[in-house]
């Protein structure tokens, strides 16, 4: 299966995305967790991610598809994807898609999971001790909220015109929101986890 996460940040995208990598036995992929790797990591790319980051903006196209492509492609060929904070905008979901469609490993379904901005904001305040540089700072958290409303809320008409969007309540409690996320993939949350 290949699964497309979109959501507000805050809204639970990597929360889900392990629990469903692990439910489904498909590769979680996570464009933040890569490009924080790279930052870890000290490589060129990771240098000049880093400061993007740490702003809250978004990093430049070209650095995201050089983390992303592979990773997708190889777990593709696995069997699936989950994939998390990709695409984040119009051109990264055009470029993504000219790419997959003619390897047939495009997304098969998006996930919105759907919160406000208000919960958003709480538990990314509340993540704060956890040491997220993006979480410690207001201005900084607000302008996360802002590059998703510009930038990759408009990719909800994008995939609801290609009749692949589904939308799930993301404020219920994590286990609710992955018994929903599941019930819409036509999964019984209660069979025997897939290996
Ligand atoms: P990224 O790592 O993608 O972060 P994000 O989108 O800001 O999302 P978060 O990880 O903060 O939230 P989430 O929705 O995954 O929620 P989570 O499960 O963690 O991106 C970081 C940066 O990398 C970007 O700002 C940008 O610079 C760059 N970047 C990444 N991808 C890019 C791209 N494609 N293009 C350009 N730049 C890119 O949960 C959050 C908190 O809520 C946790 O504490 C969790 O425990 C809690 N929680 C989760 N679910 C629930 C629930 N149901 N009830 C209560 N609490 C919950």
């Amino acid at each position: 299966m290949r699964i497309v996460l979109l959501g507000v940040p805050g809204s639970g995208k990597g929360t889900q995305g392990e629990l469903l990598a692990h439910r489904l036995g498909i590769e979680h992929i996570s464009s933040g967790d890569l490009l924080r790797a790279q930052i870890a990591a000290k490589t060129e790319l990771g240098r000049a991610a880093a400061g993007y980051l740490d702003r809250g903006e978004l990093v430049p196209d070209d650095l995201v598809f050089e983390v992303v492509s592979e990773a997708v492609v190889r777990a593709a060929a696995a069997g699936g994807y989950i994939l998390d904070g990709f695409p984040r905008n119009r051109a990264q979901a055009e470029h993504a898609y000219s790419l997959a469609a003619p390897r047939d490993i495009a997304a098969e379904v998006v996930v919105y999971l759907e919160l406000t901005d208000d919960t958003a904001r709480e538990r990314l305040t509340g993540r704060a001790s956890l040491g997220r540089v993006d979480d410690a700072d207001g201005a900084i958290i607000e302008r996360r909220l802002q590059l998703y409303h510009d930038e990759t809320q408009p990719l909800l008409a994008y995939y609801r015109e290609r009749g692949i969007l589904v939308t799930i309540d993301a404020a219920q409690p994590v286990e609710a929101v992955t018994g929903a996320i599941l019930a819409a993939l036509g999964i019984d949350a209660n069979a025997q986890p897939l290996e």
